[in-house]
């Protein structure tokens, strides 16, 4: 079972960017843990990451038939990117659409996301964890538990 993992603009400088709202944890770190608690479920993870819409929906669309399911912080897209959401409800994918910060606490700009209509569900303001609760949910509604 291959679960992939979407990372959107920025998320590549986890670490050092804004740690007061987005912590410490790289995202090599986060790859990391959710690769590690996928293969003790099972499955395993393929994990990208891009500062542009059309870089993420042409990955998307070259894996996702492989997949079982999928992972994704769209970042900033999350709040404007109509193709990437189209891209999301078409790959016919369980997704978890995953926020380190709380966004209902931030900017009302953020408030906003085009992808929770089309996912299977959210995890928001639980830092880096919220990605591996996220697998964890993942592979429990692809096998739900009998
Ligand atoms: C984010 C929240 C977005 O509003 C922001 O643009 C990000 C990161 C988060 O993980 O909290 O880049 O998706």
């Amino acid at each position: 079972m291959r679960i992939l993992l979407v990372n959107g603009p920025n998320l590549n400088t986890l670490g050092s960017r804004e740690p007061e709202i987005y912590g410490t944890t790289t995202l090599d770190e986060i790859v990391a843990a959710v690769t590690a608690r996928a293969a003790a479920l099972g499955a395993d993870v393929r994990a990208f990451q891009a500062n542009g819409e059309g870089e993420i929906i042409d990955w998307l669309q070259r894996e996702q038939g492989d997949a079982a399911g999928l992972i994704i912080n769209a970042g900033a897209l999350t709040h404007y990117g109509i193709a990437l959401r189209d891209a999301v409800a078409a790959c016919g994918l369980p997704a978890v659409e995953v926020h380190i910060s709380n966004v209902w606490r931030r900017e009302r700009f953020r408030h906003r996301s085009l992808l929770s209509p089309v996912v299977t569900g959210a995890i928001v303001g639980l830092g880096a964890q919220g990605y591996v609760l996220a697998v964890e949910a993942l592979v429990q509604n692809i096998h739900p538990a009998e």
